[in-house]
């Protein structure tokens, strides 16, 4: 295929990375025509122009109606802790406590004094062949046991220091008709009397008796007055404390 000079040229024209397909589709025949020329670079811009008049003043705005209040602010961050109050007023007392452990045992305490404080029993006899005298105390004259010489053998009276109940008895041997009476400060308490039916024979009797100190007790014969205390046939007087009060 042959082509001219100015196809070529055209076509090569054509083929350059212009927008030039409008200039050679103009004419169909084999001649080319002249193609515009380039756009030219942008201008620089040009200076700024002078400031323009100043304008009108506006229009008044709408007053602000007084006591309005705006929208609610957000919520603030918490205050730093105050400080501590003052201590209150002291409450009222708790209840008890439990009872506590118990302790040890003491030391043992001082002696007591029960035997001397507590403490009276008398036994005497009558160591005699001879009938004691009437309407006055008889005479025990030997002492078998007498605590505290409560049983005095001079008077023949038993005096009371531990006040308490009193248990008095007596066994007589008696060789003629004898009645014994037991006093007790000066007023016969009991009486015991038996008429001899054999060559020896043996009255007794016993009494309990609420006594003072100081209070006496004693017996006494009348005109029955056999009593004797001869080898193996004693006549004897005893009495004791059974209760301290
Ligand atoms: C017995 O009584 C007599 C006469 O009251 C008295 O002198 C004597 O001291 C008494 N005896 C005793 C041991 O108390």
């Amino acid at each position: 295929m042959r082509q001219s000079f100015w196809e070529q040229f055209c076509l090569a024209l054509t083929l350059l990375p212009l927008h030039l397909g409008s200039a050679v589709t103009g004419d169909p025949s084999h001649s080319c025509y002249g193609a515009p020329g380039l756009p030219g670079t942008p201008g620089v811009p040009g200076k700024d122009g002078r400031d323009g008049l100043k304008g009108a003043k506006g229009e008044p705005g709408i007053p602000a109606i007084p006591a309005t209040r705006g929208p609610k602010g957000m919520k603030g961050e918490p205050g730093s802790p105050g400080l501590p109050g003052k201590t209150g007023p002291v409450g009222p007392p708790g209840p008890p406590g439990d009872p506590g452990e118990m302790g040890t045992a003491g030391e043992p305490g001082m002696p007591g004094s029960y035997k001397q404080k507590h403490q009276s029993a008398f036994s005497v006899t009558r160591q005699t062949a001879e009938h004691p005298l009437k309407n006055i105390p008889v005479v025990f004259n030997h002492i078998i046991t007498n605590t505290n010489n409560d049983y005095n053998t001079t008077t023949g009276k038993f005096t009371c220091k531990v006040p308490g109940l009193y248990y008095f008895v007596f066994h007589s041997s008696q060789t003629a008709n004898l009645c014994v009476m037991l006093y007790k400060n000066m007023r016969k308490m009991a009486s015991f009397c038996d008429h001899k039916t054999n060559t020896m024979q043996v009255s007794s009797g016993g009494i309990l008796l609420h006594l003072e100190a100081g209070n006496e007790v004693w017996l006494e014969v009348n005109d029955y007055n056999g009593m004797v205390g001869i080898g193996g046939s004693d006549s004897i007087f005893s009495g004791f404390l059974l209760f301290p009060e």
